[in-house]
């Protein structure tokens, strides 16, 4: 059923809401033998490190770690392929972006009114080998030169995933190169590290995006606690709903419409309730508040046909206000719930110093500012990286990659020819952090079946393994 559900519908919003799909399309990769024997890269940076195997990862030790300048010897390039960019980067270990590449699906986008599975795997599959090979040219490096390669290996949609994967360890394993499998919302978080130097562990991150709504305490790297996430449908899924409806063109993704327009608008003019006002917690809802815009739209009798171009001036003038209404009450939804989980991660981690805003929805101004005055009032610091470093990139895959690859935790190198029906290491529905207990939402857990263990079990679960 689900499989028809795939084939049939021409457009998903975001890839996290579709359990059935991700339980159908994933298996595990077979693991590496215990302890086994890695032969030497002949990459020149992967040589530079002595390493040693535990179970199913290597960990290295670095020869000169507590000298600074050893960073810029690692180059990682990054692959993002996890929903409808096909983006690649080519970072320094001291936060230098060397290059970054992105190929967007607009006209898909625009055509489907949102992401469609099937097409935007042909997409990222016609352009995943162009954008790889201008990454490297414009950082005018090779793949000789790479210490290690990282790609997003979820959550996202199994059909993409899969290319960048592939991808990734076609290069991995034609140049020697270990490979460094990266969570695309833990990457969201940490490319704010690579923005802002003074930003250390523990913070906090509100991470807001078309599949994701995460409100998490980072506790070090690779340790997340999950004070809130969306019941339903994330902030960006609303933006691109409200966008359609409104006719807005949808080629640069709803969101930078809607704020564009929003700008015309009288945000006071439409009444629209602020979602789970009454819940004492810190999860979101944006499904309610997207009826709440549809409707408002039907009594308007807004023409979604008609592009917002061509409307009459009443037309126009009734459109910029449900945008800007709809904007300020999506907002407030966050500040309510940015308010509560501050509080909750500062009983926590009362050392707390920074809270980082990222992902697609944060790069829209009325957003950054209204938590900036949140973040303020509770004396801490907001963190937002700039707006082509919150929208999916390669960057930040490369940076995450090279986080982790500093501390250990990559993949040996892959074969150089991988079979056709190889089953990668997918993983569609990952959540980034254990739920903290007071937060857990009921409406969620009945629908959300996990398929595979947080990031942060994974690698708690690692480092029990390296300590026995
Ligand atoms: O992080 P992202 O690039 O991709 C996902 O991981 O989903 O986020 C994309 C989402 C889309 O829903 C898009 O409409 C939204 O971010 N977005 C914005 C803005 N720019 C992108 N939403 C509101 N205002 C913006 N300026
Ligand atoms: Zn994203």
């Amino acid at each position: 059923m689900v499989r028809l559900f795939l084939t049939l519908s021409p457009a998903i919003p975001r890839f996290n809401l579709f359990p059935g799909i991700s339980i159908l399309a994933t298996k595990l990769r077979t693991k590496t033998p215990a302890f086994s024997l890695i032969s030497p890269s002949s990459s020149p940076n992967f040589q530079r490190t002595r390493f040693y195997s535990i179970g199913t990862r290597i960990y290295y030790s670095l020869p000169n770690s507590e000298n600074s300048n050893f960073d810029d010897t690692l180059v990682v390039l990054g692959i993002e392929t996890s929903c409808d960019d096909t983006a690649a980067a080519v970072v320094r270990g001291n936060g230098e972006i060397l290059s970054q590449v992105i190929s967007s699906q607009a006209e898909l986008l625009a055509q489907y009114g949102g992401v469609a599975p099937k097409q935007a795997e042909e997409a990222h599959s016609q352009v995943i080998d162009k954008v790889v090979q201008d990454a490297l040219d414009r950082a005018s490096l090779t793949e000789k030169d790479l210490s290690a390669v990282a790609v997003t290996i979820g959550p996202g949609l199994s059909l993409c995933l899969r290319v960048g994967v592939r991808k990734a360890r076609s290069v991995a394993g034609n140049f020697s190169l270990p490979i460094v499998g990266v969570h695309h919302m833990e990457a969201h978080a940490l490319v704010a590290r690579l923005v802002e130097q003074e930003l250390s562990f523990p913070f906090m991150a509100l991470l807001i995006s078309g599949g994701h709504n995460l409100l998490v305490l980072a506790h070090k790297l690779g340790q997340y606690t999950q004070l809130g996430t969306t019941v339903d449908d994330a902030i960006g899924e609303a933006f691109d709903k409200t966008a359609k409806w409104l006719g807005l063109d949808m080629r640069r993704s709803g969101g930078p419409a809607v704020e564009e327009l929003a700008l015309e608008g009288d945000a006071k003019s439409v009444k629209f309730n602020v979602p789970m006002k009454y819940h004492k917690d810190c999860n979101f809802s944006y499904a309610g508040l997207k009826t709440q815009v549809r409707l408002a739209i039907e009594a308007k009798e807004i023409d979604a046909k008609c592009p917002v171009s061509s409307a009459t001036n009443e037309d126009r003038r009734n459109r910029a206000d449900i945008a800007a209404s709809f904007q300020r009450v999506a907002v407030l939804h966050l500040e309510e719930k940015c308010e509560r989980a501050i509080d909750w991660a500062l009983e926590l981690e009362p050392s707390i110093k920074h809270m980082v805003v990222s992902g697609g929805v944060a790069s829209n101004k009325y957003v950054r500012l209204r938590l900036n005055n949140i973040v303020e009032n509770k004396n801490l610091k907001l963190v937002c990286p700039p707006p082509s470093l919150c929208t999916d990139n390669g960057v930040m895959v490369a940076w995450t990659g090279l986080e982790h690859f500093r501390v250990g935790r990559y993949d040996p190198p892959p074969p150089a020819t991988e079979p056709d029906d190889f089953v990668y290491d997918l993983r569609p529905r990952w959540p980034l952090g254990e739920e903290y207990a007071k937060g857990r939402s009921k409406a969620r857990s009945m629908r959300t079946a996990r398929i595979h263990p947080s990031l942060t079990s994974i690698i708690r679960a690692d480092s029990l393994q390296q300590q026995t």
